[in-house]
């Protein structure tokens, strides 16, 4: 059985990153499914994001924006208390928050360009957030119910995988969140053995994140948000407890640590 195969009621989901990019698409594609009952849409400005707003034309109730930054433990404490008294639990959590270049975070060439304040600007949103996202919403996620935590990583993230080098604060937040996550799976098959903690990769893809990198990119090697959030959803749907704590690309290949 996939994923909405075996949940009994429609999914309550929570989407991370909802503004744009990746987590725009997933957010459109979740709520365009009869078996989605709500999607939260996190964001720092969620309820003025143009897409969102879109989305929320056609949706209705069914979408609710939230303003968090996921970098405040106490807006997250507050995220945590809304959702509580909203909902029993939450069948699906994607986190696809990320930075590579923006603000204090740097893609470094060299070791020469590294600097302290890049390299804790990109490790709080890309691996801290996440993880304390989770932290708080567990009372959401424990129990018997089918639950799937999916964050977005990147293959860079992947030490086994890395011959290029560069881009240190990025590939190491993203090796520590798949560090965090492959231990919180752990934890979490205790507290709901229908859990499963996902890492994913979803190629590379057309969105702020990568704009400034995509010169050397083929075409067809340039995914549209649309296309990777497909194949994310896909991943997440085939995915099931016995696969807690792994790390897979966009096209169902599993990445090496
Ligand atoms: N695009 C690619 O080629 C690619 C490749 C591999 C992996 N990834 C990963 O995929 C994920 C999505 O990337 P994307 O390309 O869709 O990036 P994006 O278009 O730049 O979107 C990033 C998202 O993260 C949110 N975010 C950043 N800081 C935040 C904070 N402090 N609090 C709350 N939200 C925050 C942004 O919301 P705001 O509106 O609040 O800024 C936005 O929704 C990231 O984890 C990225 O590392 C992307």
């Amino acid at each position: 059985m996939n994923f909405w195969q075996r949940l009994s009621e429609p999914a309550e989901a929570v989407v991370c990153g909802a503004s744009r990019g990746i987590g725009l698409a997933m957010t459109e594609q979740l709520l365009a499914r009869a078996d989605v009952a709500r999607v939260w849409a996190v964001a720092r400005n969620a309820r003025q994001a143009p897409g969102l707003a879109t989305l929320a034309k056609t949706h209705g109730e069914r979408l609710q924006c939230l303003d968090v930054d996921v970098c405040a433990e106490t807006a997250l404490a507050e995220l945590a208390s809304r959702l509580r008294d909203a909902v029993p639990h939450l069948h699906l959590l994607v986190c696809s928050i990320g930075v590579l270049h923006s603000g204090a975070a740097k893609a470094e060439k060299g070791l020469a360009q590294l600097e302290l304040q890049g390299l804790q600007a990109t490790f709080q949103v890309n691996a801290f957030a996440p993880i304390l996202l989770l932290k708080h919403l567990l009372p959401l996620l424990r129990g018997r119910h089918p639950c799937t935590v999916a964050a977005l990583s990147a293959r860079v993230g992947s030490i086994g995988d890395n011959r290029l080098g560069g881009w240190y604060s990025y590939r190491a937040s993203k090796a520590a969140l798949n560090q965090l996550l492959h231990t919180a799976s752990i934890e979490l098959t205790r507290l709901n053995p229908q859990s499963c903690v996902l890492s994913l990769h979803p190629g590379t893809t057309d969105t702020e994140l990568s704009k400034p990198f995509q010169a050397n990119v083929p075409a067809d090697k340039l995914f549209s948000t649309a296309f990777a959030a497909e194949h994310l959803l896909t991943q997440i749907e085939r995915r099931g407890p016995e696969q807690s704590g792994t790390f897979w690309a966009w096209d169902g290949q599993p990445i090496p640590w």
